[in-house]
């Protein structure tokens, strides 16, 4: 049929053979960065469809100029670039990838867990630059995993998975969640759902999971912060404005804890004046959902959802159902 589909980013390749069957023009962005906003204004004009990546911001505005526009598939769990109440007030779908980057989120994590407390970016760095002169019973002691208390903080679905995976340390498990307890957690596990403070004091181990709104902006400030203990790591892989980044580089200086691992930043890709020159942080480029198969899944998901939007039938993923 004549739909016409703009993609904003060059994704794995299932996912455009997908659109293809179905639409008669699948345009890609042909260069490897994201557009600019007037680029992207002039693109959607015309369009059916629009897959969008975290990075590009979709407003009201450029919803208006959308005249032919009824989706907007994110490329991602996360939809906080779009303005939602926009879309949805000129009937336009919005719809997300849950599920399919669950494990690979919770994986990042993890992954970012074991870096800043095994310190294994500051001794991949050490052994490069040639500073390894032999094993040295002092050299780069980090911290264990056993039996220590991991704070989730947003037990959905990816703070769920994170939980999940402590179970080869035993660890005791803390969480908050703005929705009803987690009864599997608290089986499984024998999670506490307590309050924020009493995790971020209790904690060992804080993996941030919550979702980026209004009311999690600076979830995580000096405050909070100065209730770690001092040999606490934290972790981020939901958004990046949940923490606020000038107070956590204040308190990484100031050894109020032992180190932090990010992989989403406040003003992404920017960084915050004195984090990257610390050496108690892991810094990593969103990679959350970030392999060959997860990306793949969420390609193809997202073309899914534009087809069934296309034909008139509801995906399976709108966020915004309430234009039905
Ligand atoms: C990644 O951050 C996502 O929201 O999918
Ligand atoms: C994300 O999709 C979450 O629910 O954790």
């Amino acid at each position: 049929m004549s739909f016409n589909v703009y993609v904003t980013r060059e994704i794995p390749e299932e996912g455009i053979s997908r659109l293809r069957t179905v639409c008669d023009t699948v345009e890609i962005n042909p260069h490897p960065r994201s557009l600019t906003y007037d680029e992207l204004l002039n693109e959607v004009k015309c369009r059916d469809a629009l897959l969008t990546m975290l990075s590009d911001t979709i407003d009201a505005n450029l919803i208006h100029e959308a005249k032919e526009l009824k989706i907007i598939a994110n490329y991602a769990v996360g939809y906080d670039n779009i303005d939602i109440e926009a879309a949805s007030s000129r009937g336009i779908v919005v719809t997300n990838t849950p599920g399919v980057l669950t494990d690979s989120t919770a994986d990042m994590a993890w992954a970012l867990l074991f870096s800043i407390a095994r310190r294994t970016v500051e001794g991949d760095t050490f052994t490069r630059n040639g500073k390894f002169r032999g094993w040295e019973p002092l050299l780069l002691l980090g911290g264990d995993f056993r039996e220590k208390t991991l704070g989730i903080i947003g037990a959905g679905r990816i703070g769920t998975a994170v939980a999940l995976r402590s179970r080869g340390w035993d660890m005791k498990v803390l969480y908050t969640t703005r929705s009803n307890r987690n009864s599997m957690l608290e089986e499984t596990l024998n999670a506490k759902r307590v309050d924020l403070q009493t995790l971020l004091r209790e904690s060992d181990f804080v993996s941030i999971n919550t979702r980026f709104s209004e009311e999690t902006r600076h979830l995580i400030g000096f405050r909070e912060l100065s209730k770690m203990k001092p040999t606490a790591y934290l972790v981020n892989t939901a958004r990046g404005a949940v923490i606020d980044e000038a107070a956590l580089v204040e308190a990484l200086l100031n050894k109020q804890i032992a180190g932090a691992g990010l992989d989403v930043y406040e003003e992404e890709p920017g960084l915050k004046p004195g984090l990257a020159e610390l050496s108690n942080v892991v810094l990593a480029p969103h990679l959350g959902s970030a392999t060959i198969e997860t990306r793949t899944k969420m390609s193809l998901m997202a073309a899914k959802n534009i087809i069934a939007v296309l034909n008139n039938r509801r995906p399976e993923n709108a966020v915004n159902p309430e234009v039905y």
